[in-house]
């Protein structure tokens, strides 16, 4: 049930892919979908950026051009998945641990659509689901005593190596009272190279897909 529901909202998202563009993609198995559904427009877009080799694999298999990061002048719209999602639009991601090229993504794209089914929408974040934390490996055991200093739980995710070539420490029962300082606090952790918690770089919309249909909200 909940692939099916992923499957419609990636099919909702094509709605917001405006022709002749970049389109920004992002990863995960609800993107894996929203690829297989972007080949029916690849002779419409100007191509993609992704934000993994996964992804960018995928989208050179279904026929899609893949354009480099740098290279790309601008992106439309960056259509990506997310692990949480408030309904404000702030969000954990990084489940995949591809979490920094998509911030790097979203922060370049015009426009930001989240696409989930109805289990990721949360009223808090974080009480399930824990903040990924790409670090530089030599700051693996810093960043970990600094989380410890801020009441949280980091756990190395073993055996993982993002595609920046970094490791990630998976950080549960931080506080997220003050969303703002705690993006600023962790951003400040010398050897931290990105978060998965989505603040400035939130989604414009959200498209959630539950039993009832899919549902579109613009985050506040
Ligand atoms: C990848 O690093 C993540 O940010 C994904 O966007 C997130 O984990 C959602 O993945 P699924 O679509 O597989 O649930």
């Amino acid at each position: 049930m909940q692939n099916e529901l992923k499957q419609q909202v990636a099919k909702s998202a094509l709605a917001y892919v405006p022709k002749d563009e970049i389109i920004g993609v992002g990863t995960g198995s609800t993107v894996d979908y929203f690829i297989r559904e972007l080949a029916t427009m690849r002779h419409d877009i100007a191509g993609a950026v992704a934000s993994s080799e996964r992804s960018k694999k995928l989208l050179e298999e279904v026929g899609i051009e893949v354009l480099d990061i740098n290279s790309a002048p601008n992106i439309a719209v960056y259509i990506d998945g997310a692990d949480e999602v408030e309904r404000s639009g702030y969000c954990i991601k990084g489940g995949g641990g591809a979490l920094t090229r998509e911030k790097i993504v979203a922060a370049i794209a015009n426009k930001f659509i989240c696409i989930v089914d109805d289990s990721k929408v949360v009223d808090v974040l974080g009480r399930d689901f824990p903040v990924a934390i790409e670090v530089l490996a030599e700051a693996r055991s810093h960043v970990g005593r600094d989380c410890v200093a801020m009441g949280a739980n980091p756990v190395y995710r073993e055996g993982f190596v993002t595609d920046s070539g970094h490791i990630i420490l998976d950080v549960y029962g931080l506080n997220f009272s003050d969303i703002k300082a705690l993006d600023t606090n962790l951003n400040a952790i010398v050897g931290v190279v990105c978060h998965g918690l989505f603040v400035s770089e939130r989604p414009n919309t959200i498209l959630v897909a539950s039993s009832a249909g899919v549902t579109a909200f613009a985050a506040t």
